[in-house]
């Protein structure tokens, strides 16, 4: 009995989407301290401070070079997702394009045999024309949040708002606007 009210309770959750490790340049103009994240200790103090604040669960983004600083800081039971990129921008001096993303996922809401199962992997075009390098498409943010079995009632803290696009996705599900049957998007990676 005491299991399913714990299963059942409202939990807290947040998405920590900082500038990656050695982009901090992209973001100068958007904020005055985004140096700050050329330096690793300040993911570190990042990761600590989610699992702190965010026992319930959290995710982060991170870029495939940044992995090898992360992944001593993580804790050992956190999943690594992947966001594949089936379109991104291709450079003439890179030779091997990025395409695609890690999601570092720790803890989340225990899944019922109700629930359908979610990938670690998700693929989804790059967002274009946001105004801001590294927005999130809107069907990603809602794979984060399934990641993260975020239910109606939930709270999930947008450490790094951006384009405000989490914070929509998170009120649209939270609010039971949108829910996880309503969305199609686990339908198309299945
Ligand atoms: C990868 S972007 C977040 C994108 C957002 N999730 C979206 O989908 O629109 C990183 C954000 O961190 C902000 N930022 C940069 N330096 C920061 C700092 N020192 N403190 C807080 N935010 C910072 C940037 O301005 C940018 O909005």
């Amino acid at each position: 009995m005491e299991r399913k009210a714990a299963v059942a309770a409202v939990m807290r959750f947040a998405y920590a989407d900082p500038p990656y490790l050695g982009c901090a340049s992209y973001y100068r103009q958007h904020h005055p301290e985004a140096d700050i994240w050329d330096d690793p200790e300040t993911h570190r103090r990042l990761i600590a401070r989610l699992g702190d604040e965010y026992p319930d669960g959290w995710a982060m983004s991170a870029s495939v070079p940044s992995l090898f600083a992360l992944l001593p800081m993580l804790p050992a039971d956190c999943r690594i997702c992947v966001w594949v990129k089936p379109f991104c921008s291709f450079k003439p001096s890179v030779r091997i394009a990025y395409a695609w993303e890690p999601i570092i996922l720790a803890g989340g809401r225990k899944r019922t045999r109700e629930q359908r199962t979610i990938r670690d992997w998700f693929a989804c075009e790059i967002a274009m024309k946001q105004g801001l390098v590294g927005a999130k498409p809107a069907p990603v943010v809602h794979w984060i949040l399934d990641l993260l079995n975020v239910q109606r009632g939930d709270s999930v803290a947008d450490l790094f708002p951006g384009t405000g696009i989490v914070g929509r996705c998170v009120e649209a599900r939270c609010s039971g606007v949108a829910t996880l049957a309503d969305l199609p998007l686990g339908e198309a990676a299945a």
